[in-house]
């Protein structure tokens, strides 16, 4: 269905618009995305079109996340196809600000995200998800949505903003919404648009792995076997360089003692330039598949 949608680039204009939305009493559903957008987005529009009468996105690559030499330049963009893409989901307002409206002074006010960031891809990438609060903190502020819509496939991300939102009482709900996959099993990701042919066309063995990964886990293997069996399995059958593989407790992000109801198998593989995360999210009562 085909709705109009109004873009707006001013935190200003924004506000004015939700202001009266939100007078007249309608719930707004929020989905913040970097742009480039693909199914996965869509669902989480989908998502938010279903529970929320209003639905706005924003579509913001925020610098902030990005360290030295991380791919901030490369990271793909194209407005016009977004507004098309968003106004085709269903989004009402579409709010795609500057760095300069975002940023336009620094104070040096910092957030700190807590041990959850130390893993993975905190570990990885340090700084990451301080920037990620720093701009998802602004953007609730901005919005001041009651629902906001996070994919599964960034689930430390996911993780971490679920325990900011319930340190620091914010007041909107955080919705999980599981992973989108293409028909090869490799997840949606806006990054995929960099890979190259042949790339692209060994990307899927993430899944695999974590599949073979997730039956090991429900037959008792050990952490550290499973970890290494996906490993193997990745560098023997495709050219991806490891970045990390990790079974930890999931959303705590703490080692694996069997003691929580669920554990989260996640990695992250470099092919050529681009580096992609999958994870899947294995529960001690019966597991989740990878697709979940
Ligand atoms: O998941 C993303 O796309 C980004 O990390 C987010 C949440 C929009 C913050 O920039």
């Amino acid at each position: 269905m085909t709705i109009e949608m109004t873009v707006v680039h001013s935190i200003e204009a924004l506000q004015g618009m939700l202001d009266r939305n939100k007078r007249e009493g309608r719930k707004v559903g929020f989905v913040p995305t970097m742009g480039f957008l693909h199914e996965g987005h869509m669902t989480l529009v989908k998502q938010a079109r279903e529970h929320n009468d209003i639905v706005v996105m924003s579509i913001f690559v925020n610098p902030a996340q990005f360290g030295p030499g991380e791919d901030f330049e490369a990271y793909p963009r194209d407005a016009k196809r977004d507004a098309s893409l968003a106004k085709e989901a269903g989004v009402d307002i579409l709010f795609m600000p500057t760095p300069e409206e975002m940023y336009p002074l620094d104070g040096g006010v910092r957030i700190l995200p807590g041990p959850q960031s130390k893993v993975l891809c905190g570990a990885s990438r340090p700084g990451h998800f301080d920037g990620v609060l720093k701009v998802v903190l602004k953007l609730f502020n901005i919005v001041d949505p009651d629902r906001s819509y996070f994919g599964m496939k960034d689930a430390q991300q996911l993780a971490i903003i679920e325990t900011f939102v319930r340190d620091y009482n914010l007041r909107t709900s955080i919705e999980r919404v599981p992973i989108v996959r293409d028909q090869d099993g490799l997840a949606k990701s806006s990054r995929n648009v960099n890979l190259t042919e042949m790339e692209r066309a060994e990307a899927p063995v993430i899944q695999q792995a974590l599949k073979k990964g997730a039956l090991l886990f429900n037959k008792g293997v050990s952490v550290d076997e499973i970890e290494q069996e996906i490993a193997a399995f990745i560098t023997e059958n495709s050219s991806g360089i490891m970045d990390y593989v990790s079974l930890l407790s999931y959303p705590a992000l703490t080692e694996w003692d069997g003691s929580s109801d669920e554990a989260i198998l996640a990695c992250a593989v470099k092919f050529g330039k681009t580096r992609l995360i999958d994870n899947t999210i294995m529960s001690t009562k019966g597991w989740l598949t990878c697709s979940e």
